[in-house]
This record gives structure tokens, sequence and C-alpha cells, in this order.
């Protein structure tokens, strides 16, 4: 059986395609790489003909309408919850996939099925924290022989995801997308309103973090005479400590030396140390978000553990890995966009739709920086030879690899590598092993031999505000319009 599982018709549409035999990811991309719009809500016409041309037996969709509708409806958003145009089967209608067979998953189930059936884990602690979707906006489960159990949640109005977006909103930054903006401006600030926000927000109940105000609609002119980095540094420190209690309760709830942790929350790496710290095992699926949750509710459908080799599992561009030209281009001037193989499934370029730089010199930050027109704030992540990392960067003593880009650690050697240094002294770090990405291991093994530096800054190759480039067309179109090459 050809599952795909769709995630849709609220921000950053995604499909995942499953084989139920073999249980394979066969492909799993976002909408936005294909229409070029950011976080487009709709699956557009390619994704449409790449899930047809699988010729999927069913559709299992990452949420229940009616559930979200109920919720809608108490929240006060009339349009939404009384609209039936949005409802996914005559959606599916319209877009051509409406003769598969439909079936529904609850949104926090397809959350904690996108990281445990995905994980390494027969058993594990499975945490879900995200802003909203139907009711649930954090939860707890015990996953153990592919069943998933729940064993706590909270609901909204209260949700951390929420409270952490109307901090977005309140600093001017774009609500359910420029989160990671706020993150990398908190280590500018000082957290001297954190007290006062836990205390006007927060409450404690059966030992979890409780938000008491519902931030749904924004926090109007809360704190007006505050500092936008102070705010910043402020709600991060706030939910850096919500996590880590949410984290200790879980382990309390569901003893188990593994954790899974999944939901947008899980995408502020700054704040997921205890995650490592409290388990002996941590899994944090490269694409925790709405997004993922289409492999998710894939995953439901099938009811199997799926095959996780990598996260490249997008739009291919066919070829060998350009070791030999990027490598000639990084010496000649130092940056070079690298555009290869299947596309990344997740928020994060992690080799194969990369723009790469030598991360000692000191301009390097700004002229990234400014190549993508991002704020000059903004930190910039290395991807580091595995071998190698533990010498440049405070791994957790129990994770040697972080290929996924999930934590921040703190940099050994600063001084040496400014372009990768946050404010706070921090590297949101890549390791690569062979196995991750053979090409993307050779090339930064190739930098190495021939510089001795074996880390690259890697970000994104986009600009701000904009899809990451796909295909090969795209690239070529970032050449022209920005003067980076790209290979
Ligand atoms: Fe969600």
């Amino acid at each position: 059986m050809i599952v795909c599982g769709i995630s849709a018709l609220s921000h950053d549409a995604a499909f995942s395609i499953v084989d139920s035999q073999s249980r394979e990811i066969l492909f799993a991309s976002h909408s936005e790489r294909f229409s070029r719009k950011k976080n487009d809500p709709e699956l557009d016409p390619e994704s449409v003909r790449i899930i047809k041309s699988y010729a999927p037996t069913l559709i299992s969709w990452y949420e229940r309408p009616f559930k979200k509708k109920t919720r809608q409806l108490f929240a006060g958003q009339l349009a939404e919850a009384l609209s039936l145009g949005d409802l996914p089967a005559r959606y599916l209608q319209k877009i051509g996939l409406g003769d598969i067979p439909l079936v529904y998953q609850d949104h926090h189930r397809s959350h904690a099925a996108a990281g445990y059936f995905t994980s390494p884990f027969d058993e594990a602690c499975v945490v879900v924290i995200d802003a909203i979707g139907e009711w649930d906006t954090l939860s707890i489960w015990r996953a153990d022989q592919l069943e998933l159990t729940k064993v706590y949640s909270s609901q909204y109005p209260s949700s951390l995801g929420l409270l952490y977006s109307a901090f977005t909103e309140r600093v001017g930054l774009k609500p359910n997308e420029e989160e990671f903006i706020l993150m990398g401006m908190a280590a500018h600030g000082e957290p001297v309103h954190a007290q006062t926000i836990a205390g006007d927000f927060l409450e404690e109940r059966d030992g979890v973090p409780h938000v008491k105000q519902n931030c749904h609609l924004g926090l109007g002119n809360y704190l007006s005479a505050a500092d936008a980095f102070d705010l910043a540094a402020s709600i991060q420190e706030v939910l850096a400590g919500c996590v880590r209690s949410v984290l200790e309760k879980a382990r309390l709830l569901v003893p188990s030396d593994n954790l899974v942790y999944m939901g947008g929350v899980a995408l502020n790496c700054a704040a997921n140390a205890p995650a490592y710290r409290l388990f002996k095992n941590a899994w944090i699926m490269p694409n925790p978000g709405d997004a993922g949750s289409s492999l998710g509710a894939a995953a439901l459908a099938t009811n199997q553990k799926l095959k996780w080799e990598n996260p490249y599992l997008g739009y291919e561009i066919a070829g060998s890995y350009p070791v030999e030209p990027v490598l000639a281009e990084l010496q000649r001037s130092g940056i070079c966009g690298v555009a290869s193989g299947r596309a990344e499934f997740g928020p994060r370029a992690l080799g194969n739709r990369s723009l790469l730089a030598d991360p000692r010199g000191t301009r390097t930050k700004s002229q990234v920086n400014q190549i993508k027109k991002r704020e000059p704030f903004r930190p910039l992540a290395p991807a580091i030879l595995v071998e190698h990392a533990e010498q440049y960067f405070e791994l957790p003593a129990n994770a040697s690899e972080l290929p996924y880009m999930q934590l921040t650690v703190r940099c050994k050697d600063p001084e040496n590598f400014p372009a990768i240094v946050h404010a706070d002294g921090t590297a949101r770090v890549q390791t690569v092993s062979w196995d991750d990405n053979p090409g993307f291991h050779e090339l930064l093994t190739a930098f190495h031999e021939t510089t001795g530096c074996p880390m690259l800054l890697n970000t994104s190759l986009n600009i701000k505000g904009q899809p990451l480039v796909n295909t090969r067309a795209d690239a070529e179109e970032f050449t022209q319009n920005y003067g980076v090459t790209c290979w």
C-alpha cells in the first residue's frame, strides 16, 4: 500500500509518500519549495502531480477538521469554524485528489507518530509541544511496540507555543513564521523581564507550566517600554524553563531512557538542552512542526516503524556532489552555494540546499547576512566533520552526533570561528558523518585537508522570507540575482 500523508490548509503545507510494504519514505516535501510561496498553506500543482505519480491508495490527513472547528468556535474564529470550503475532503476534490480514500488522524498523535515512527526506539517517552491545532497544545505519550498512548495533555487556550508566538508578534516579527528570529535576538538581550512574564502568564498545574492567559490575539502593548532584545531574552528564558519542567514531568510519567520530542516548539534549539540532559537518548525528528506531521499521519496509517535513513527526501537534482568546484569557489571567494541531490525535508538546510562559507573570516557573517538580506544580528550555523566535533564544541555527554541542528552548544574556540559563533558563545552545530551525507562529508574532508579547518558555515540557500532553492533552475536564478556561485 502506498500512503500519502498530508498536512495543509493551515500554514506550510507538506506531503509525505510512504510504502507500507518496504516501510520506505519515498518522497517528502514542503509545498512552498515548488510553489515558491513561503509557507504556502496549499499543495501546489507540482506537489499534486508528484503525489499522483506514486498512485497512493490512501490519503492520511494530519488532523481532524471537525474537532479543530470546535476549538475555532470556542476561540471566536467564527469564519473558520463555520466555513465548509476548508474541509479536507472538499479541498482534495478541488485539487484532483478527491478519488483517493481519506482518513484523519489527531493533530498531536500525528506529531508524536512523526517522531516515534522515525526514531531508533522500540519504546520511548514522547513529548509534543506546539502552538495550536485542534485542542491539545502539549501532550505526553508512552510509545511501546508501535502503540502510542497519551498519558497527559493540556489544551487551548493554554499554549506555550502561542505564548512564544505572541512575543514574536510583540517585538514586531511575524508570528507562526519568525519565531526563530526571536530566538536569535535573545542572545543579544538580558532576561530582565523573565520573572514578570512568568508571573503574569504562567501557573503550575500538576507540575506542568500552564499558560493562564489566552495569547491567541496577541499581547497588545505589554511591557511597552521594554527593549525588544531584552523581551526576546526574557521570553526565551521563560520558555526554556517551561520546556525543562515539561520534560521533567514527562520522565516521571513515562520512565524511559529514550525521549522523542516533537511539535513546533522543538525547533527552539536554544531550549533543547534538557532533552539531552534528562534522557539517555533523545530523538528530535528534523521536521518536528506541522509539515513533518504529514509523515506522522502516513506512519499512523501504516502503523509501522519507517526506515529513516536521512532527511534528504525531497526533489532530486541529479548528479554527484560537486566537491571539487565548491572547494575551488570557497578558496576563491570564501562563499559558495550547493544545490545537489535530494532536498532536505524540514526547515534547515543540511548540505544539499546550502550556502556554505569559510567560518574563520571576520567579515563572513555580515557578508552572508547581507547576501541573504537578513538582520545583522542573526546567527549562522556550522557543519563539522563528526570526528572533530568534540574538539571544537561542548557536545552533550550522551550525544556525540547532532546531525540535524537540534541543539545550540558552546563553541570551545570562538575567536577562531567568528562567523558561526552567536553572541552568547554558542552555535547550532550540525555534525556530518559519511552515513549522514557522503557528498557533504567528502567536501568537509577536502576542505579540512586543504585548510586545516574541519567545518564550514552552513546556512539555507535562500533569501530572507523566500523558500529554499529547490531545483537547478532556482539555483541558477539565485546566482543571477544575488551573485553567489551555486553548484
Ligand atoms: Fe502542531
